[in-house]
């Protein structure tokens, strides 16, 4: 028998995985509950003007929601419905006490074991979606099954999509990990969860581990693509120096089968909610375990990439007469990366919190991120946000674009550079741009890594 699933966390991992599980498994019901009823409230809003922008997952939920995928604030009425319970609530960097600014904060995780324990009516599997320390699994069942009616099993099932590709990278995934006790009930729970996901994905690409390795293994996959981000970067700054070009060194580094050529893109520096989070999280716990040297080297990863946003301003600044008081800049993109509104932890808040710390007069433009832009920086006064690059632009000295939004090469910037006050700058710190063309028209430019 199909077991029905619920979701506890309707954010950017619970709404398009369940999404994608219900639209592959119609025999299955799936509920995704949430505390924030504003959040639900928009998942079921009857013109689909969902909480979350990410290409396809409209169309996804249109043809699920209402069969077999509900969204619910009802978090006793689902987890009584269902047997098996994944968790994708948050996890940020703690802020405060023991390990603040490195661990996770676990509160909301405890908190949504104890309601698990209180309104569960039965045995169930739980199975941890949200990314969590080494280890955590333990802590969730010991909560769970002190003085318990019932037996819960707790499995580890990270998710590795990516925010801009999430419902391809969920349809077509490279692999899919299951991770739990190596007891017969541990492995039954196990292959439960393969069962969910064997409906689309080729039984070869669901690996199976023991729960530790599941949970270490989702920090060090961030990890390493992190590392590679930063390992670019610093070959930038390198490269400005000496006259090479980062794309060019990338390209050939990256055409050596054994490196391959993703994530060696130089840029402004990772951001997202996951891959500072993630890589602090193992710097705790390297801490924590003894482990200094591995913890002083994925620090490196996190020092490299902020001190790229801060080289960014240093560049400009050198560049634009070493003043930036009272000049117009327009930042192109808010956004982490192309394809998505989300702006937690991005590169361009930093950028643009340095720049007002000059008291440069900022414009942002973003096609799809100018609500979340407008509240990560609700505390400065002054922004002006705009969704019309042009407008943005006009009486600007410098853009500095900080996403790489599909359409930026193919705007008009022969009318873009007319409307700047002169000597007019460009800073592409995607190296997206069409650079020769763009010093034609007139424009200083400036790159990342050249
Ligand atoms: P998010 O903040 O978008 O969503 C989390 C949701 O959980 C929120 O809507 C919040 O209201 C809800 N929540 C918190 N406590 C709750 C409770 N007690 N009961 C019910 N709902 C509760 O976060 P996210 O980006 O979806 O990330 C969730 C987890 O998934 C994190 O651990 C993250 O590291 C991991 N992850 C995220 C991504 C990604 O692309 N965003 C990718 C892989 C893994
Ligand atoms: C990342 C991982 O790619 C996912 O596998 C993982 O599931 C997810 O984190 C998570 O745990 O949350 P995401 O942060 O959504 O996904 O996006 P990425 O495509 O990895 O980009 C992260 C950041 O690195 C972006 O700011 C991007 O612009 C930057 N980046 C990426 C580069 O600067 N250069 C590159 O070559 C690649």
């Amino acid at each position: 028998m199909n077991r029905n699933i619920v979701c506890i966390g309707a954010g950017y991992i619970g709404g398009p995985t369940m999404a994608v599980i219900a639209k592959m498994n119609p025999d299955r019901k799936v509920i995704v509950v949430d505390i924030n009823k504003e959040r639900v409230d928009a998942w079921n809003s009857a013109d689909y003007s969902l909480p979350i922008y990410e290409p396809a997952l409209v169309d996804v939920v249109k043809e699920v929601r209402g069969k077999n995928l509900f969204f619910s604030t009802d978090i006793e009425g689902a987890v009584k419905e269902c047997d098996i319970v994944f968790v994708g609530v948050n996890t940020p960097t703690k802020m405060f006490g023991k390990g603040a600014g490195r661990a996770s904060d676990l509160q909301y995780w405890e908190s949504t074991a104890r309601e698990i324990k209180r309104f569960a009516n039965g045995d169930k599997i739980i199975v941890e979606k949200s990314t969590l320390p080494v280890r955590t699994a333990a802590a969730m069942e010991a909560i769970l099954n002190d003085h318990a009616d019932y037996e819960f099993t707790v499995l580890s099932n990270p998710e590795f999509l990516a925010e801009g590709t999430a419902i391809k990278d969920l349809l077509e995934p490279d692999r899919v990990l299951v991770g739990g006790p190596q007891t017969p009930s541990g492995i039954a729970a196990i292959n439960e969860v393969v069962d969910i996901y064997a409906a689309w994905v080729a039984r070869e690409k669901i690996l199976t581990t023991n729960v530790w390795s599941a949970e270490l293994t989702k920090l060090a996959a961030n990890a390493f693509l992190a590392q590679r981000v930063s390992s670019i970067n610093a070959i930038a700054g390198l490269c400005e120096a000496t006259g090479a070009d980062v794309d060019e060194v990338a390209k050939v580094v990256g055409a050596d089968s054994r490196i391959g050529p993703k994530f060696l893109k130089a840029g402004p520096g990772f951001g997202g909610s996951c891959f500072k989070k993630d890589v602090l999280n193992l710097v705790y716990l390297c801490e924590s375990f003894g482990l200094h040297t591995a913890a002083e080297y994925w620090m490196g990863v996190v020092k490299m990439n902020d001190h790229q946003q801060e080289r960014i301003v240093s560049r400009l600044f050198k560049e634009m007469f070493n003043t930036l008081a009272n000049k117009k800049i327009a930042l192109f993109g808010f956004a982490f990366k192309a394809d998505t509104g989300d702006t937690r932890e991005t590169p361009a808040g930093t950028v643009a919190r340095l720049l007002a710390d000059e008291h440069v007069r900022l414009t942002i433009t973003d096609p799809k991120a100018l609500e979340n832009a407008k509240k990560d920086m609700a505390d400065l006064d002054g922004i002006v946000y705009e969704l019309d690059e042009y407008k943005a632009v006009e009486g600007a000295d410098a853009i500095v674009l900080m996403t790489d939004w599909r359409h930026y090469p193919s705007l008009d910037w022969q009318k873009i550079f007319d409307s700047m006050r002169k000597p007019a700058l460009i800073f592409d710190t995607r190296n997206c741009l069409d650079g020769a063309k763009l010093k034609d028209i007139g424009f200083k430019v400036l790159n990342i890594g050249k």
